[in-house]
């Protein structure tokens, strides 16, 4: 007879959609659903969500796998929750949410990074508490924010949670969060893996409006039962603390040990490893306590990798004659180019950057156009910037001692093997690609929720499950052609920098 099978559920609260994924005992994934919702973006820099989106859309998702299959409601035992880390979900005394999400990707709080890291005595002592700079991209600046614009809907906040604990909060009724996504609030003591006083002192609100913190693993309480109804679960299945998006991913991957590197090519680019203690931080990358108790995560977060790519084709589907052209039929068009696009370079600073330089201000820029150039040239830069610009974080990775020996791959990206093999030359070393990791986040959170199950052991259990789907190793020859033209493209930024101040004239933002 057979063992009756143990699903584990996980969900992920992405920036443009929900997904959620059954994983069976194997790591297999047995079924998934997933549902979009808008971004608002009322001003220039501003980017949030209606949190009420990202409820409807779980509970669409959970119930489109339960009502379609039934049986699989019995089998579900776990959930694990990922999501976009970094947002700031306000909420009143009685819970209502006080206004729409501000996301990690809003711009809108440098002046209070600034005004927070004096506070604290300056960057250095900033590093010294949360082993991070203090960056824009994180909750702290923008609590400060509500606190200046908002002072109202601040003096009645009550709860303060990032994206996937707010779904926490509706399926459980407990108010908590684990390590990783803790740690990218700028509030977190990363090494010591629990709030920073001092920071809370500088943002100026108590403990009590932060959730408890939990090991990613642990177990947050089980599903409320008119929810358990609703989704056609048993109240038993309990809700495990998961992780934050970009570090749960890395967990996904089955990055556990040292020289192996996680590469996500999505709309940004993250580099990712894992340390058995909390590096020495100069601020250039992202530290967090990783999902496995006990260990630390990096990474350098590009902002712009694919989504540099997604914007080239967005520009040429502008021409009313345009035949909406795909990935696909973009990236075709540079596969006859040869390396290094003849001369012509590609920095992606679109959204502008947080590693390998922490530049908010930065702008992409095109260089080395001559007449030759066609659209072909263009779309290889723009492919080869973005991963240009990751060799950098490697080097960044490089400074702290972290070991590089082999990349395994992930993101929407790696669907196409010209961009895991660009990546292999440009990067000089073997790329692989992991069975599951191409469900991110949704997949990590769902593993997570597996090990706290005690259907793994840990996770060196879960990760024999893993196995390479695809192997890219460097072509000697082109490699070598992109050791040299790395070497001038990483003086670019350097210069580039000079010019800014032009464009923000010619911008007309002086
Ligand atoms: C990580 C980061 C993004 C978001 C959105 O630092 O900002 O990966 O988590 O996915």
């Amino acid at each position: 007879m057979n063992a009756v099978r143990r699903l584990h559920l996980g969900v992920d609260i992405g920036t443009s959609s929900c997904k959620v994924v059954a994983v069976d005992q194997e790591g297999a994934v047995v079924s998934t659903a997933t549902r979009g919702y808008p971004l608002h973006s009322p001003r220039h820099g501003w980017s949030e969500q209606d949190p009420e989106d990202w409820w409807a859309a779980t509970s669409a998702c959970v119930r489109q796998i339960t009502t379609a299959l039934p049986q699989l409601g019995d089998e579900v035992v776990a959930i694990g929750l990922s999501g976009q880390m970094h947002g700031l979900v306000v909420l009143d005394a009685d819970d209502h949410i006080l206004r729409r999400a501000i996301l990690w990707n809003d711009q809108r709080c440098e002046a209070e990074c600034q005004a927070v890291t004096e506070a604290i005595g300056g960057p250095a002592q900033v590093l010294n508490e949360i082993d991070n700079r203090l960056i824009t991209g994180y909750t702290a600046g923008k609590i400060a924010w509500l606190h200046d614009h908002e002072p109202d809907k601040f003096r009645r906040t009550r709860k303060i949670l990032n994206p996937k604990d707010f779904l926490r909060l509706r399926m459980t009724g407990q108010f908590a969060t684990e390590v990783s996504d803790a740690s990218g609030t700028g509030l977190f003591d990363v090494a010591n893996r629990r709030w920073s006083p001092a920071m809370l002192d500088a943002v100026g609100i108590p403990e009590s409006l932060l959730p408890t913190v939990v090991e990613s693993p642990d177990s947050t309480g089980g599903l409320l039962p008119e929810v358990a109804r609703h989704w056609g679960l048993s109240e038993d299945v309990q809700v495990y603390g998961g992780g934050g998006d970009a570090v749960v991913q890395t967990a996904s991957m089955g990055v556990v040990k040292p020289g192996d590197i996680g590469v996500t090519v999505g709309t940004a680019g993250v580099v990712a490893a894992v340390a058995e203690t909390c590096p020495e931080n100069s601020g250039n990358v992202q530290v967090s306590c990783y999902n496995a108790p006990g260990l630390w995560h990096i990474m350098g977060v590009s902002l712009s990798a694919a989504g540099a790519l997604q914007w080239f084709t967005d520009v040429l589907n502008e021409l009313p004659s345009s035949p909406d052209v795909g990935f696909p039929a973009i990236i075709d068009l540079a596969k006859d180019i040869p390396a290094g696009a003849d001369g012509l370079l590609f920095l992606p600073y679109l959204a502008g950057e947080r590693s390998p330089h922490y530049a908010p201000a930065a702008t992409a820029a095109m260089l080395g156009l001559t007449r030759m150039h066609g659209l072909g040239h263009m779309v290889r830069a723009v492919i080869e910037g973005a991963l240009l610009n990751m060799r950098e974080i490697l080097d960044a990775f490089a400074d702290l001692n972290i070991p590089c020996e082999r990349v395994i791959a992930s993101g929407g990206a790696t669907r196409d093997p010209f961009w895991l093999q660009t990546m292999a030359d440009v990067f000089g070393i073997e790329v692989v690609t992991m069975t599951g990791s191409s469900e991110g986040g949704a997949y990590g959170a769902a593993l997570v929720a597996g090990v706290g199950a005690g259907t793994w052991s840990s996770f060196d259990a879960v990760y024999k499950h893993l196995q390479v789907s695809a192997r890219f190793l460097p072509d000697r020859h082109t490699a070598d052609r992109y050791d040299r033209i790395y070497a001038g493209y990483r003086n670019l930024y350097g210069h580039l920098a000079a010019v800014y101040d032009d464009i923000k004239i010619a911008r007309g933002d002086e």
